[in-house]
């Protein structure tokens, strides 16, 4: 057993309360810190994440707003950096036996539940995940030698509606309307979304070799030529001899949409957060872009329809 670090909670509650607040959004209230809202629940996992973590240089810290690409960026690089170990057409490829949320550790969680003594037990390079906007990384990530920092944005447009779906399974009730509304005022899951990818745009100029930036449609566009530049910005270049071999290409389909939401370990289970389980069905929908089409036209359909009903304007 990993020895308990300080209970964020009682470290950080004071500072937590004098933060302005909203109420809740599906489960869990809000509260504004330097900007941004983040989830009652982490936010002293975040601030314990931001004031303890200690990088080492070849690490790699995935992020992401919630909704963009998280899942697909964690299989790429996972497989990417362990090929050695595990050739990406391996039978026992844990990719094909784990959720690519278990293979790699998300900050907020690691640090709510005091487990970050297991960060120094994993081996270099390691390869963690958060949510958090880069003005609030830790300083030693984000100056000096840090270490490299990973970041995928999406358009939000289909953000919103992949958050729709994904938040409607924890609250059968909830609307698309609510959902883009709570987008558009910034106070939902580490909002608001702009600043959150524009932090993360100005780090990826300012420090190119530090930052890389990618867009989940680029990504759908051309997944080879993306994961090269993965690769090669982790120092993990393909070879010669693995471009020969066509070990892009099967990590590629590995890592694809169709090959993960086939898999039985993502057909069925969970994940346990602390405060609440996600079923890793619900990170595989439809990995596509242009989706928002299929509901946003309709929802404005639909409002019209009922608004204009009985009136002869729509006969
Ligand atoms: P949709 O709901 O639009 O289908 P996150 O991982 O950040 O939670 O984002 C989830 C979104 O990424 C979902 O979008 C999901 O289907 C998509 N996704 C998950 N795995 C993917 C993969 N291997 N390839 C492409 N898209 C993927």
């Amino acid at each position: 057993a990993v020895p308990m670090a300080r209970d964020p909670k009682e470290e950080f509650g004071d500072l937590i309360a004098a933060l302005p607040r909203k109420e809740k959004f599906i489960l869990v209230g809000r509260r504004l810190y330097k900007g941004f809202w983040l989830l009652e629940p982490y936010a002293p996992g975040i601030l314990a994440f931001q004031r303890r973590f200690t990088p080492r240089p070849d690490d790699v810290v995935l992020t992401s707003y919630p909704k963009c690409g998280t899942t697909w960026l964690k299989a790429l690089v996972f497989a990417a950096m362990a090929r050695d170990a595990y050739p990406p057409d391996a039978a026992d490829h844990p990719l094909r036996r784990l959720n690519p949320h278990a293979c790699i550790p998300f900050m907020e969680d690691i640090f709510t539940k005091r487990q970050e003594a297991k960060l120094d037990g994993l081996p270099s390079p390691r390869l963690v995940h958060t949510h958090t906007p880069y003005a609030l990384l830790p300083d030693t990530v984000t100056t000096g030698d840090g270490c490299k920092v990973v970041y995928i944005c999406r358009d939000p447009k289909d953000m919103v509606v992949s958050m729709y779906h994904y938040l409607r399974r924890l609250h059968p009730d909830l609307s698309l309307a609510d959902t883009f509304h709570s987008v558009l005022d910034g106070t939902v899951l580490y909002g608001p979304m702009w600043d959150h990818v524009l932090g993360y745009w100005h780090a990826s100029i300012a420090r190119p070799d530090r930052v890389l930036f990618l867009k989940y449609e680029d990504l759908l566009r051309n997944t080879g030529e993306h994961l090269r530049k993965l690769a090669e910005f982790m120092g993990r270049p393909f070879s010669a001899a693995e471009e020969a071999a066509g070990t892009v290409e099967s990590v590629v389909e590995l890592c694809s949409f169709d090959n993960m939401k086939n898999l039985d370990v993502n057909k069925t289970g969970a994940i346990e957060r602390k405060y609440h389980s996600v079923a890793h069905d619900a990170f595989f929908r439809k990995g596509v872009t242009g989706d928002w089409v299929n509901h946003m036209s309709s929802r404005l359909d639909e409002i019209f329809h009922d608004k204009l009903r009985g009136t002869g304007l729509m006969d």
